[in-house]
């Protein structure tokens, strides 16, 4: 028959067990803690994306479902989402209520500020220093020297949609785009 050690070890045991599980968590914790920012660097943001974008989420951090999306905003709506590099992006309702396929950086380029939509207006405009960009974001007063950056977006079979880097010639002014 094996021996069982003396109860009066028993509680001292569990004890310097615990503290030793504590000292561990404590340093554990701590050592991961200072870890996160560099793990999270090599995590990919969002499952899904493709070619080096992002799903485009809502507020609360959620991946947006396009179908319900569109049953809550209306054409020609412009709705911030969080975009590549989590800028805030606007995505585009158009008149025939589908998803543009290009999402707008709502990131003024004169200094920084998110430039609002205003619906009656028909324009982003700045509450900075005033800028105006038109619908589609193209630059139409200054001082914002550049349109705002354009994203693609793409609704994917998921019913997700995936923002990527925009590379190609920027469709409102024909120019390289300047983002990139
Ligand atoms: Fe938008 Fe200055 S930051 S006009």
């Amino acid at each position: 028959m094996a021996q069982i050690s003396g109860s009066a070890d028993v509680p001292d045991m569990g004890r310097r067990q615990f503290m030793n599980l504590l000292t561990f968590g404590a340093v554990t914790g701590t050592a991961l803690g200072a870890l996160y920012p560099v793990v999270k660097y090599f995590i990919p943001p969002s499952v899904g994306a493709v070619g080096g974008g992002v799903t485009a989420k809502d507020a609360l951090g959620s991946d947006i479902v396009v179908s319900n999306f569109l049953a809550s905003h209306p054409a020609g709506d412009r709705v911030l989402a969080q975009g590549l590099k989590g800028d805030p992006t606007y995505i585009v309702v158009e008149d025939n209520q589908s998803i543009a396929n290009y999402g707008i950086n709502a990131v003024c380029t004169h200094l920084g500020c998110v430039v609002p939509w205003n619906v009656n207006e028909n324009k982003f405009m700045c509450p900075c220093h005033g800028s105006q960009y038109d619908s589609t974001g193209k630059v139409v007063r200054g001082p914002a020297p550049l349109s705002l950056a354009l994203a693609h977006a793409t609704v994917t079979e998921d019913d997700k949609l995936s923002l990527t880097p925009w590379t190609e010639t920027d469709f409102r002014t024909g120019d390289d785009p300047w983002w990139t």
